[in-house]
């Protein structure tokens, strides 16, 4: 399989697992385990000097946005066009002209139409807004939004150069989250719309999820399955690893008998972010991530991570050779007995096949 064939994501605080040892594992390495210091920074910008700096504050006549902010999900550069996805707008500014003055040039407003029912099913009534969680190139010529739309997650597109609507509306249910605080990816690869997020209300379905493609099937992720995805809405006795998950682009899903519209090619794998030690100190929780970037001349991706939230307050980055998590994806398989036992090395002879 060429690198290009397949996708892989980080599954930002998507995926729980549950481990027997806890904070007391932790606070044990903490002890001998000298802590490494923050780095001096080249360089330091307070709050008074970015002033000088062109800043965008928004729609500072519209009382929602006097009330919540701008709400800024996503941005998207596109040559020398930043678009900026937020709560009930998408701005769209262009780059030529913003070092002098950062004013979008162009607006688009998508509200929720809905309003009163979202505000009767008893949730949050500041999430009865249109959150854009997506914003992706669809091909050349036109974006693909997505918006919580008051807990009715729906996808439009738009022409990249005016922000015009074009064609239909599509449904957002997993392609979208239903709330503004949950975490999601999406992009297109080969036709197809690839997502990762929660698929209900409730956000108990976690789902990687690829539909909208012209002759391939829909596929998924195996519903409330945890060795394949742990919900977030697992309290917080569960331990949040960082992983990334890899999925084929020619994966065609398992036969009427096992896997039918399933993945057949989905593996996950830990990003260790760790200082040595007596014994290992984890940052286990992904904050962020860069697009593939070229460090020592080889693609690789930085990340921001955290530490566990019932552990010591610390952060770090780490980079990543994709080459290096190439390797682990072809590496020792392992697999979890019962749901909530820990991942075990499988002997060679048992690695199914496809894994
Ligand atoms: C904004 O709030 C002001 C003061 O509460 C009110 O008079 C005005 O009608 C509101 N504007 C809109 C568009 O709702
Ligand atoms: C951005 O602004 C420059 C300078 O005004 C203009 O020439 C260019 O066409 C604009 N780009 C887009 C994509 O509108
Ligand atoms: C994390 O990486 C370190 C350094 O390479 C290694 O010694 C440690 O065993 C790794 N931890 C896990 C859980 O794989």
């Amino acid at each position: 399989m060429a690198p290009t064939d397949w996708l892989w994501w980080p599954l930002l605080l998507l995926l729980r697992l549950t481990l027997l040892l806890t904070s007391c594992f932790v606070s044990e390495s903490v002890s001998t385990t000298s802590f490494p210091k923050d780095l001096e920074p080249l360089n330091v910008v307070n709050s008074e000097q970015s002033y000088q700096y062109p800043g965008f504050q928004g729609l500072l006549q519209d009382n929602d946005t006097l009330r919540l902010g701008l709400d800024f999900q996503r941005m998207l550069r596109i040559n020398h066009m930043l678009y900026i996805a937020a709560r009930d707008h998408v701005f769209a500014v262009n780059l030529t002209t913003a070092s002098e003055e950062f004013v979008p040039q162009l607006k688009l407003t998508w509200k929720s139409t809905d309003v009163s029912k979202c505000t009767v099913r008893g949730k949050n009534s500041d999430e009865c807004y249109n959150y854009v969680k997506v914003l992706v190139p669809r091909n050349d010529e036109t974006l693909f939004a997505c918006g919580t739309n008051a807990f009715n997650p729906t996808c439009r597109n738009y022409k990249m150069t005016s922000l015009e609507l074009v064609g239909e509306e599509v449904v957002g249910q997993a392609r979208c989250p239903f709330e503004s605080s949950q975490s999601n990816v999406g992009l297109f690869a080969g036709g197809d719309f690839y997502s990762a997020t929660m698929t209900d209300f409730l956000a108990s379905d976690a789902v990687i999820y690829r539909s909208l493609g012209e002759g391939r099937p829909v596929l998924r992720t195996v519903k409330y399955d945890s060795k394949w995805l742990r919900g977030i809405y697992f309290s917080f006795a569960f331990v949040v690893f960082s992983r990334v998950a890899r999925v084929c682009k020619n994966d065609n899903g398992g036969s009427p008998r096992v896997l039918d519209r399933y993945w057949t090619s989905f593996l996950k794998a830990r990003l260790n972010c760790s200082v040595p030690g007596d014994s290992f100190f984890y940052f286990d929780v992904l904050q962020s991530l860069t697009n593939v970037l070229q460090i020592n001349q080889r693609p690789a991706v930085i990340g921001v991570f955290t530490t566990q939230a019932n552990s010591i307050p610390g952060s770090a980055v780490c980079a990543f050779y994709m080459d290096d998590i190439e390797k682990v994806f072809n590496g020792k398989f392992k697999e979890q007995r019962t749901s909530d036992s820990s991942w075990t090395p499988v002997p060679d002879e048992s690695v199914p096949r496809p894994r």
